[in-house]
């Protein structure tokens, strides 16, 4: 097996962490804003297999990463699922709202998704034809409380409160909807490994605003169900898990889940994640995507602080969530050249 990230995967110490960014493919690169408006909008660059493929591609070309992640979005499945879904510019992303039975019951059946998101899957197959032969590809999915929040609220919220309100004022209706959305992205995924991804990540970017027997119930065990009905379908198949903001709730997530990788944010030090998260299997992460855009000695001091914490075991290096649309490109080449001892 050549390809780094999935040595490290399987739980391989190498001498130099692979490395790819969450966001690689964004509009701190002008050759994606270009494509993007090729494209029209962002929703029509998502469906479209052949500008989807070229902007995950771009930052291949452009940085030699070890990892290509799927160009897509995480609420594409409820999309498929009969949310209606828009992206309002310089905002973000709104969606119909799911706050009643009637709501949910109007939503499609979960063998239904293919009929949306079929060109998401040849997307992978292009990808599998046209990446060089040493870049894995990564296929994702938002974990279901983190698209839950989406389908509940209709948009991005600082503190989730539609959907907390949801689980804690009608918890059979909230659970349904996080079943199906369970249900729908086991389909989606086997989908993206059948066209060829070949590791999977859990986006559970909202993880961290459940606490105590809600992160058992609705960050860890939901995780547990998918990674394990995936691994029955495709054995062997890699899971990442990204419980971001999880604080404490990292320490016994590979465990409980079975994913194969944790990937850790910026708000723990990568020190306390090796001590704590790594002893229990592979970790990725953790450098503070701000260095992206304020680059310097500080970066490559933080770079290697977490390279040098994490060298004691298997490791993917990655920032703390994703890169931000005021970065400058040449610093994404000084933390890479940095980690590869250039
Ligand atoms: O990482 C990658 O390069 C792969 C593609 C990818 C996107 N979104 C493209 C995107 C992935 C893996 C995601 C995941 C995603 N999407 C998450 C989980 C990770 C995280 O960031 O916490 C979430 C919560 C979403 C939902 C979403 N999509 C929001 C809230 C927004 C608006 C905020 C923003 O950054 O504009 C998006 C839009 C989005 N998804 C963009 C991209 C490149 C920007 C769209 C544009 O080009 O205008």
């Amino acid at each position: 097996m050549t390809k780094t990230i999935l040595r490290a995967l399987a739980g391989e110490t190498l001498p130099t962490p692979p490395i790819w960014m969450m966001r690689q493919a964004g509009r701190y690169l002008p050759e994606y804003k270009a494509t993007r408006a090729q494209a029209g909008d962002f929703l029509s660059l998502c469906y479209n297999p052949e500008l989807a493929a070229e902007v995950t591609l771009q930052p291949i070309r452009r940085y030699g990463f070890d990892g290509a992640i799927l160009f897509a979005d995480i609420l594409l499945l409820p999309q498929a699922l009969g949310a209606d879904l828009w992206f309002v510019t310089g905002e973000g992303p709104r969606l119909s709202t799911i706050t009643s039975e009637a709501d949910f019951a109007a939503l499609r059946p979960v063998h239904a998704i293919d009929d949306t998101l079929a060109p998401i899957y040849e997307t992978i197959r292009i990808l599998r034809r046209e990446l060089p032969a040493e870049t894995t590809l990564i296929g994702f999915a938002g974990a279901p409380w983190t698209v839950a929040t989406y389908m509940i609220a209709g948009q991005g919220t600082p503190d989730q409160g539609p959907a907390h309100a949801l689980k804690d004022g009608n918890r059979a209706l909230f659970e349904q909807l996080l079943g199906k959305i369970t249900e729908g992205t086991i389909e989606y995924l086997s989908r993206q490994i059948e066209a060829g991804a070949e590791v999977v990540k859990l986006f559970d970017s909202w993880a961290g605003s459940l606490s105590g027997a809600d992160f058992e119930r609705y960050a860890k065990e939901p995780a547990r169900v998918i990674t394990e009905a995936l691994k029955r379908r495709h054995p062997g198949i890699p899971v990442i898990a990204f419980p971001r903001q999880a604080g404490q709730g990292y320490v016994g997530f590979h465990a409980a889940t079975g994913a194969d990788c944790v990937a850790v944010d910026d708000s723990v030090t990568p020190e306390w994640a090796a001590e704590h998260v790594q002893v229990s299997g592979c970790v990725q992460g953790n450098l503070a995507s701000s260095h992206m855009v304020t680059g310097g000695a500080e970066l490559v001091a933080e770079t290697r602080r977490v390279v040098q914490a994490f060298s004691e075991g298997p490791h993917i290096f990655n920032l703390g969530h994703g890169i931000t649309p005021d970065a400058d490109p040449a610093n994404v080449q000084l933390m890479i050249d940095t980690v590869r001892g250039a």
